[in-house]
């Protein structure tokens, strides 16, 4: 078969985008980038991709973009809502998923990638992974030759959750803790290698590969963690009643600079661990113990 070429990714301008660009132009396919009018200028800097104007919940844009692209790394997700501009879970995972698994299709795509999240599945809690879970279905129902990848909390320059933490321990003098379940957290170059090396497996397949570092922490462990890695002898911790951070997140996680929303409360309360063998076998990585990815990211 002919190998594969150009790759259209969506998502490409987000945390784990910009990082899986990097992976497959490495592994020297020609990438091209769907960008939201608007987002351009987070690829500035980023050189020779091609870039497509388009929305997922276009599916012309779609169809256009992906013209001449023989594989699609589909991206794009959401961790809140925004219900003044209708951008819901519903409609960026589960409408945005099948525009792009029928744009795929229609233009003869020969290869999908879709990122979904660890945690879902049917009857989740969250709506998060209740809508993560149908749009896995949807591409489970496709006729493309796909691979899901369902990664834990991922961590590098720009995230949004180990970074808040690193800010947190280093302003406030005791840290909020919330009392919940364990996290797996993985190096977004790990997941973006996974991703690119897929697209070039063909045991990859209809596989569905859970991806997680190879520590299980829960948050104060975590804090701790990122505490020795700053050089600070104790970190001061202080778990907030979960009474206190429902009813605080229910009134104001509309605020813009609020860092937790109701549902990603319930999934704070869930453990998020998984045996990622599978994955770091079939891509040929090195499980990075979190210790030492954190001394990376904290320089
Ligand atoms: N970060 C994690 O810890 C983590 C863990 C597990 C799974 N994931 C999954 O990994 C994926 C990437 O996450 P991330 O952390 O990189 O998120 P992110 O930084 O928020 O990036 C999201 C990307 O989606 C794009 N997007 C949103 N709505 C869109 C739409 N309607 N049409 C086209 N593009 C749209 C954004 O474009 P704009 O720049 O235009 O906004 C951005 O490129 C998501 O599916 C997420 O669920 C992430």
């Amino acid at each position: 078969m002919r190998p594969l070429h150009r790759v259209f990714v969506t998502g490409a301008t987000g945390f784990v985008g910009r990082t899986v660009i990097q992976a497959l132009r490495a592994e020297g396919y020609v990438v091209r980038c769907l960008v939201r009018r608007g987002s351009e200028r987070d690829l500035r800097g980023v050189e020779a991709i091609e870039r497509v104007e388009g929305d997922v919940l276009s599916p012309q844009t779609l169809e256009e973009g992906m013209a001449g692209c023989d594989a699609v790394v589909h991206l794009v997700g959401i961790i809140r809502e925004h219900v003044p501009t209708n951008t819901t879970f519903y409609r960026v995972h589960v409408q945005g998923t099948g525009n792009v698994v029928a744009a795929a299709a229609s233009v003869g795509v020969r290869r999908y990638i879709h990122m979904s999240a660890l945690g879902a599945r049917e009857g989740a809690r969250s709506r998060y992974h209740q809508t993560k879970w149908a749009a896995e279905e949807a591409v489970h129902a496709c006729s493309l030759p796909w691979t899901i990848v369902r990664p834990s909390v991922i961590y590098g320059r720009g995230d949004g959750f180990v970074s808040l933490l690193v800010w947190v321990v280093r302003r406030l003098p005791v840290v909020p803790l919330i009392v919940g379940g364990r996290l797996q957290p993985v190096p977004v170059e790990q997941v973006a290698q996974g991703v690119a090396r897929a697209l070039s497996r063909p045991s990859a397949v209809k596989q569905t590969y859970e991806v997680g570092g190879p520590d299980r922490v829960t948050l104060g462990e975590l804090v701790d963690l990122i505490g020795k890695v700053l050089g600070r002898r104790r970190i001061l911790k202080f778990n907030v009643p979960r009474v206190v951070v429902r009813v605080a997140t229910r009134a104001l996680h509309r605020l813009p600079y609020f860092p937790l929303t109701p549902d990603q409360l319930l999934m704070l309360e869930e453990d998020n661990v998984c045996d990622p063998a599978p994955f770091f076998s079939t891509f040929g990585l090195a499980p990075l113990p979190l210790a030492t990815g954190l001394r990376q990211l904290l320089g």
